[in-house]
């Protein structure tokens, strides 16, 4: 799952890609726009490139659904955080451009020129043009945290990312850089009245129905989006309902007790209780900093998945190893954190050297802080039983 994430991750960066370099041909003028179109077009509307584009944003976006739902609760780094919402924004910003285009031209034969939809852009709907600027910058923003979370534990990475910063930064501005200059180029064009008929108007066979029609599938869309997310956190509240019958209690080093429903990984609960635990890919089993030594319980665990057994491999991890991010106890058991919580990308797969041999490390919890509500109580300092349910503060890397 995690690699067809990162696999349609990749083709939807490429598609943008190669959308915002044609957009950036706009600095060049309207008609080099135009022409430097036919290509993406060969490509990204080629049977293949439909279906590699249309099959990766369908694919991306029920992993995303996937994963919301996965998740036992939202106490995420801010990278994770910021990448799960920007995520989230796309798909409702990306309906009404979609249904405009690719889906007019599909059933109605309505061409969807640069002209055409810079006039719209700049001229009639600048609302729709300023939420197209967002849209961008979410996308790029939400695929380059992606891609930068992931290439940062490759080796060789540090060398590239000053030129792929450089790359990420310049591309977006170019494209829209080209978007606007092409709009004032569409505003002096649409003061001859022959140009906007011939080139905007004109070339539209969609009748008023047709356009009722659209905005009718682009309502669809939208409803199935939210009626999907709805779908989602019902899902998870009948869970928390059902879950709530059984819990594991999980022991950290000091004694410090952590008690969560069965279901949840190690990660979630360091996370939830404030345990500081080293998480450098955000639990997505690439990094293997996570890792903590089962003391006790062992015997009940579920065994490791293939990914998670890949990593562990990878690092050459003893028996007694396991990736806490991937670790879903259904009894009661005893961790050591095997990381320090500040571990980075050179922790990460044995990168450096040693990483990968079993180190027994001090972990001194932090004095928790009281707080108001519902947390009264619980107990919270030190060791003692902490409950899932009550919020703790943020940790994790
Ligand atoms: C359909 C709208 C989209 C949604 C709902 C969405 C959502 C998500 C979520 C939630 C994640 C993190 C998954 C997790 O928490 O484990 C993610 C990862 C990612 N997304 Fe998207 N995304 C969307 C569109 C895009 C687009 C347009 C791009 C390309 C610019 C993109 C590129 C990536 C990349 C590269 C990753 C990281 C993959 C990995 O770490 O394995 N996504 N997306
Ligand atoms: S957090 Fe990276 S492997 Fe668990």
């Amino acid at each position: 799952m995690a690699l067809a994430r990162t696999m349609t991750g990749l083709v939807l960066i490429t598609y943008l890609t190669t959308h915002f370099l044609n957009h950036a041909l706009g600095l060049v003028s309207l008609d080099a726009m135009e022409a430097g179109r036919s290509w993406f077009l060969l490509l990204w509307r080629s049977p293949l490139g439909t279906v590699l584009l249309y099959g990766s944003l369908v694919t991306h976006f029920g992993l995303a659904l996937r994963s919301l739902y996965r998740r036992r609760n939202f106490r995420l780094a801010p990278w994770e955080a910021t990448q799960l919402l920007l995520g989230l924004a796309i798909p409702p910003l990306l309906a009404t451009h979609i249904t405009a285009t690719r889906i007019a031209w599909t059933i109605f034969d309505a061409p969807d020129t640069y002209a055409r939809v810079v006039t719209g852009f700049w001229i009639f709907r600048q609302d729709l043009g300023f939420l197209q600027i967002v849209l961008v910058v979410i996308a790029w923003t939400h695929g380059c945290i992606g891609l930068h979370f992931w290439l940062r534990l490759k080796p060789w990475y540090r060398h590239l990312a000053p030129w792929l910063l450089a790359t990420a930064l310049l591309l977006p501005v170019l494209a829209l850089l080209g978007a606007s200059q092409a709009g004032k180029e569409v505003a002096r064009l649409a003061r001859e009245p022959a140009w906007l008929q011939a080139t905007v108007l004109r070339p539209d066979p969609r009748s008023a129905d047709d356009r009722v029609l659209q905005e009718r599938i682009r309502d669809g869309i939208l409803g199935a989006l939210g009626a999907s997310l709805a779908v989602v956190f019902l899902a998870r509240a009948a869970r928390r309902l059902y879950e709530r019958r059984r819990v594991v209690r999980i022991t950290y080093p000091g004694g410090r007790q952590v008690t969560v429903p069965a279901g949840a990984t190690v990660l979630e609960a360091s996370r939830f209780a404030g345990i500081p635990h080293a998480s450098v890919c955000g639990g997505r089993a690439r990094c293997s900093t996570c890792r903590v030594r089962v003391i006790e319980g062992a015997e009940f665990l579920p065994p490791a998945s293939v990914v998670e057994l890949r990593v562990l491999r990878r690092v050459g991890a003893a028996p007694s190893m396991r990736l806490a991010c991937q670790l879903r106890p259904t009894r009661d058991l005893s961790v050591t954190p095997l990381l320090s919580a500040g571990a980075g990308p050179a922790d990460a797969l044995g990168h450096t050297p040693g990483a990968g041999r079993e180190q027994e490390i001090t972990v001194l919890w932090p004095r928790q802080p009281v707080h108001r509500g519902r947390r009264h109580g619980a107990v919270w300092r030190g060791a003692g039983p902490r409950r899932w349910g009550a919020p703790g503060p943020r940790g994790g890397a």
